[in-house]
């Protein structure tokens, strides 16, 4: 297969870190750049290469050379840019989360599904190796945590602004229901939660624990937030548990203890490597033609799962999330009953 030309809008921090990633890949090379500001667009195809680098989003979308689009701008654009990008006949791998509503999900999902493209949504976190050593040791977990506690983000950054970022609970928060969920094996019927807005003045949700439940059995739980990253734990730390089986994995999901009854407790070191390998597993899917291993219902999931935390904080009681999503996957399929 010919070599895949990505076009790269919103040159950042995540347009940079791809386009580093696709130049230590075969068989894929960046051709354009597109952000607001022409500098920053600039300054990567300076330091990538590639034809050109544009504030024109219409000749950047309607650029025929272009196979696949990389959508790393702020949220709020993710919707508008992902549909343009298919539309115009594009593969598109867009940065998490997804999308900041439900609704929105939803679109993306019905462009994917009506054009035939294929639509990644980029976990990094699936692909650390240490969660697939702890799928393969504990397969069916009763339980599993997830806890992502960083240190207070700056009440100005876009992160914090309820149009443009949602927050550091939606934002990072998508990271670790996704995780939750591929851990468990099961799709979250529901959740319950605490939490609101202590303290950021943008008034988004900055800190929540939330509890979920799996059709699998499996109960899940959150602890999701800016307060402080604490040094024990680190930012990024997770356990599964099954009967006489525990997994501790810390260190930002790079250290893992497995404990099994009666044996000694091993120990398993990983990398953060996720951003290299999901492009590596978006090239892949683009040569083989296969399914996008990490798609729009799971961005929907990963999406929802903090949405109905949210909405559980307001009305006090646990709020439905598979449902939800099987009747949105019904209506992208057409066979939603009237
Ligand atoms: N997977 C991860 O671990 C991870 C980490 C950080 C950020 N992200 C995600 O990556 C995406 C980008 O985040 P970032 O940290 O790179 O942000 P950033 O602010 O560094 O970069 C965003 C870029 O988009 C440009 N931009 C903004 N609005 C635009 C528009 N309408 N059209 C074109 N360009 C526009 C900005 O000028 C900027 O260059 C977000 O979805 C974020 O959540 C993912």
């Amino acid at each position: 297969m010919s070599t895949i030309r990505v076009g790269i809008i919103g040159c950042g921090s995540l347009g940079k870190l791809h386009a580093t990633c696709i130049a230590e890949l075969e068989g894929m090379e960046v051709r354009a750049y597109c952000d607001v500001f022409e500098k920053s667009a600039q300054a990567l195809l300076e330091q990538f290469g590639g034809a050109y680098a544009t504030t024109d989003t219409d000749r950047f979308f309607n650029d025929p050379e272009l196979d696949a689009i990389y959508v790393t701008t702020q949220h709020d654009t993710h919707t508008e840019y992902s549909i343009r990008a298919l539309e115009a006949g594009k593969h598109v791998l867009v940065e998490k989360p997804l999308a900041m509503t439900a609704e929105d999900c939803v679109r993306i999902g019905e462009a994917t599904v009506r054009t035939g493209k294929k639509l990644f949504t980029a976990f990094k976190m699936r692909y650390y190796e240490l969660l697939w050593k702890a799928k393969e040791l504990i397969p069916q977990p009763v339980v599993v945590t997830m806890q992502m506690m960083d240190n207070r983000w700056g009440d100005t950054i876009w992160g914090n602004d309820p149009i443009k970022g949602g927050g550091n609970v939606l934002s990072q928060g998508c990271h670790s229901t996704d995780i939750l969920r591929f851990v468990s094996g099961g799709d979250p019927v529901e959740v319950y939660a605490a939490g609101a807005n202590y303290y950021q003045p943008t008034g988004v949700i900055d800190n929540m624990v939330a509890v979920f439940r799996f059709d699998n059995g499996a109960a899940g739980s959150l602890v999701q937030g800016d307060s402080s990253c604490p040094p024990h734990t680190s930012k990024f730390f997770m356990q599964l548990f099954a009967e006489n089986k525990s997994i501790t994995i810390t260190d930002r999901l790079t250290t893992m203890i497995y404990t099994e009854a009666g044996k000694e407790p091993q120990l398993f070191k990983g990398t953060e490597s996720g951003f290299l390998e999901e492009n590596k597993a978006f090239l892949r899917c683009l040569q083989e033609d296969a399914p996008a291993p990490i798609d729009h219902v799971d961005g929907l999931y990963a999406t929802l799962m903090v949405l109905q935390a949210f909405e559980s904080l307001r009305s006090g009681k646990p709020e439905p999330i598979k449902s939800v999503v099987e009747q949105a996957v019904a209506s992208l399929a057409g066979n939603v009953k009237s």
